[in-house]
């Protein structure tokens, strides 16, 4: 007979509802060392107290995908785009350099022009649908990378292909990678270096309006990033925001339309919206599940936990722990307060948290202005295979 796992990531029941899998987890062994080698964490309290512990560091994504390369190297396969597109993921870094570069991001990170930008990509997209759509393709996908790439100043003739690579090169977070993964995220990893090589070696010389320019002024002054950095931290920052944005629009407007009364209330209310979209965030967090390292030997809720041993967190899970929130199973439009841990905690905390916000919302608020009825094709959900970053494939709907 098959073990009886409390931790199943890999069952299709599970990646289309985990929650389950976590209240079993919460409930029996909240702190759980995993059949898969892992601490698994589920509860509030956990969660938050290891992302804002520095004992426990970040990077076991990064070294068990460096360790997937290093088995297959034998086979004289060349991997190395991998390692320097992501060797200046801030997502991947430690104090000193983690602080280092996020503080210097930080004091280009902004764009007062963002909600002309969001308007003028949902006026363009929405202004070409027909009364079917699908939200997830038609809509949830193109816009991130039209926002984000406007943003940074990338020509737009570019942002799908560059939506393409993205897509490929996210799923280097992804829980368990496969080598034809690896390959693929290696291949998107190299065009992703020679385009951003490309695009710096311009701006270095024609300057504009845009972060890259931003960044490449500032370190010139500064001279904080080294050049491999520069091009890592382009890169993360066009990735950083595109499936996660696209999996809190589709599955936020899946959760909404699902319940009409509530769409209703919103359509009267656009006030309303952004208190929504956090709920929407709790309920169904886009980033499910985040890792950790214990760089010490530490104690967490009763247990050891050994230095350099490995922990995944799931925030998904935290963010229906009853001891926190009341009625954790329910949606409660106007939920507050609503102390959800969808973007992190700690020093790693989102830093693109304000621009899904406001591009969330805006994107709820022209459906609503446009169509008086959004309405499903009365098809189940189709769900992304990844715990991870949870996404819905496809939500075809009816517009009127
Ligand atoms: C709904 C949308 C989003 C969600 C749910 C989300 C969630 C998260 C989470 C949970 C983390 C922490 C990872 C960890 O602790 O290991 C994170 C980090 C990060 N996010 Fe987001 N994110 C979203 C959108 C964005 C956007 C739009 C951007 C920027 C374009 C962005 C940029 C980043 C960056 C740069 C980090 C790394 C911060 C650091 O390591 O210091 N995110 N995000």
């Amino acid at each position: 007979m098959a073990a009886d796992h409390l931790w199943k990531p890999f069952d299709r029941v599970h990646i289309a509802n985990p929650y389950a899998m976590y209240k079993r987890l919460r409930e029996e062994d909240p702190v759980h060392f995993s059949q898969t080698g892992e601490w698994i964490i589920t509860r509030y309290e956990d969660t938050r107290n290891v992302l804002r512990n520095s004992d426990f560091l970040v990077g076991n994504r990064f070294e068990w995908l460096k360790k997937g390369i290093g088995y297959f190297k034998y086979k004289d396969l060349d991997f190395s785009n991998i390692e320097a597109a992501m060797k200046g993921f801030i997502l991947f870094l430690n104090p000193p350099h983690h602080t280092r570069i996020r503080k210097f991001i930080h004091q280009v990170w902004n764009s007062r022009e963002v909600s002309a930008i969001i308007q003028h990509n949902l006026d363009t997209l929405l202004s070409h649908q027909s009364e079917s759509i699908d939200l997830v393709k038609d809509l949830g996908k193109p816009l991130p990378a039209m926002t984000i790439g406007k943003i940074l100043g990338l020509p737009e003739s570019d942002y799908i292909y560059l939506k393409e690579q993205g897509t490929v090169m996210i799923k280097a977070l992804d829980l368990y990678i496969s080598f034809k993964d690896i390959m693929h995220v290696n291949e998107a990893a190299g065009n992703f270096i020679s385009y951003f090589r490309k695009i710096v070696e311009h701006k270095q010389k024609n300057p504009d309006q845009g972060i890259i320019s931003k960044l490449i002024e500032l370190n010139a002054q500064e001279k904080v990033l080294d050049g491999d950095e520069l091009i890592s931290t382009c890169i993360l920052l066009f990735i950083a925001g595109e499936e996660t944005s696209v999996s809190l629009m589709s599955t936020g407007l899946y959760h909404l339309i699902s319940r009409p009364h509530e769409l209703d209330d919103l359509r009267s209310n656009p006030g309303k919206i952004a208190t929504a979209i956090e709920e929407l965030i709790r309920y169904d967090a886009p980033v499910q599940i985040v890792g950790r390292i214990a760089g010490e030997d530490c104690e967490l809720n009763g247990k050891t936990i050994r230095k350099g041993e490995t922990l995944t967190i799931c925030l998904g899970s935290a963010n229906r722990d009853p001891e926190v929130f009341e009625k954790a199973d329910e949606f409660i439009v106007d939920r507050e307060p609503n102390k959800h841990l969808g973007f992190g905690g700690g020093a790693h905390y989102c830093m693109g948290d304000w621009l899904a916000r406001i591009q969330t919302e805006m994107m709820i608020r022209s459906l609503l202005e446009r169509y008086k009825s959004i309405e499903m094709k009365g098809v189940a959900p189709k769900w992304n295979n990844n715990l991870a970053i949870r996404c819905l494939t496809e939500l075809p709907v009816k517009l009127r």
